[in-house]
């Protein structure tokens, strides 16, 4: 069955975070695609509890969308053949933005499109076998200033016929610094113009306005917002009221946060039981009462509550009435570290075809863990 993808907003993909309980939270709140945490199509063909996890989707839930790393054709092209043949996803996204030191250290993730010939055969291979499945691709802008890659790589996937091209716009060395160059955004949508394919831009979307702001500056079909949603998954209800031209819902106070956060967790336990779940939330509370009066005890307790109990009792002592203040709202969360070196296999930039040097790439595959 052809799945037809709107690409005006779309959850990013954030290993971690957007798994099943939290893509739930978002979904409720607005109206998208919202992207699967990533899952390498080596992981998938092995099979493993994590794995099972990692592919899980919502009954209620549609488009089911995977996102997969591979850095093996043939691999890729065996995945997803069993995803459309077992009808595990409707929607298969593919990851070549990675930034991390011991996946581009092989020569993977946003390391691997300077290899044109090896993308250009990962992307035939998905799209080739995803048969009516869309398939779309997510990248960086390149290693570093001095090797961009987006544009070739951009061309190579509307080529192949995908369905849309998310450019994150940072380079690998630029990490999650600075800021996204918007810029980059527009060229990609020019250039891609003659095909046709959506171009979807991302990075520094922290408020619905902004992404109103992007669409106009770059002429994007569509947003990707990542960090901006943590500890908001009401986000993507603004989105929706910016896309349609209502008035944007102003961000909740503390009391319905409380509530959403304790929901949060609640569909953690019930995705992974009270052990997972709870360690799981943990890492979301600081996001989630950013800006508001929660005392020094009270957020430790969250840090490490183990029970749904534990969190009801905490949630408890959180001071009443509270309203959001904007400015601490719109301001980047997550991480923002950038700029480093980013360390390749030694003679990766002297030739932009890989040659013999598919063998040591399988090991970039092996512990990738997302963007
Ligand atoms: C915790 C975290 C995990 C991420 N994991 C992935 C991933 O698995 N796959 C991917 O393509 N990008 C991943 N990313 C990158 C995001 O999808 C997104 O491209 C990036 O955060 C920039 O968008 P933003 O400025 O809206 O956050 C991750 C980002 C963060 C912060």
């Amino acid at each position: 069955m052809t799945t037809t993808l709107d690409p005006g907003v779309v959850l990013a993909p954030m290993a971690g975070i957007t798994n099943r309980p939290f893509r739930r939270l978002c979904r409720e709140a607005g109206a998208g695609v919202y992207v699967s945490e990533m899952i390498t199509a080596r992981a998938f063909l092995e099979g493993s509890e994590r794995t099972d996890r990692l592919i899980a989707f919502d009954e209620d839930e549609t488009p089911r969308s995977m996102q997969l790393y591979s850095v093996d054709p043939g691999v890729l092209a065996r995945t997803v053949e069993i995803i459309r043949a077992d009808d595990l996803a409707d929607h298969i996204d593919l990851n070549f933005g990675c930034p991390v030191r011991k996946v581009t250290r092989k020569g993977g993730g946003a390391a691997l499109p300077w290899k044109l010939d090896l993308y250009a055969e990962l992307v035939e291979a998905a799209v080739t076998n995803a048969g009516e499945l869309p398939v779309t691709v997510k990248m960086r802008m390149g290693i570093d200033g001095d090797h961009l890659t987006y544009v070739d790589a951009g061309e190579i996937a509307a080529r192949a016929g995908v369905t849309w091209v998310a450019l994150h716009a940072r380079t690998a060395s630029q990490y999650y610094g600075g800021h996204a160059d918007w810029d980059a955004i527009a060229r990609l949508k020019d250039h891609l113009a003659p095909y046709g394919t959506p171009v979807l831009g991302n990075g520094d979307i922290w408020t619905a306005s902004d992404a109103t702001d992007m669409q106009a500056r770059t002429g994007c079909d569509g947003v990707v917002v990542g960090r901006g949603c943590l500890g908001r998954p009401w986000l993507f209800g603004q989105l929706a009221d910016a896309r349609a031209g209502r008035p944007i819902r102003p961000d909740p106070g503390v009391d319905e946060v409380a509530r959403t956060y304790r929901r949060h967790a609640q569909l953690l336990v019930d995705a992974f039981g009270e052990h997972i779940g709870c360690r799981e939330i943990r890492k979301h509370h600081a996001w989630y009462f950013k800006g508001f009066r929660v005392g020094s005890e009270v957020r430790q307790g969250l840090g490490r509550v183990a029970s749904l109990a534990e969190i009801d009792a905490l949630l408890a002592r959180i001071e009443p009435g509270q309203q959001a203040d904007p400015q601490v709202v719109a301001a980047p969360r997550g991480r923002t570290n950038g700029d480093r070196t980013v360390t390749l296999p030694d003679g990766w930039l002297s030739s932009r075809s890989v040659g013999l040097r598919r063998q040591e790439l399988a090991a970039a595959e092996i512990d990738a863990s997302g963007g």
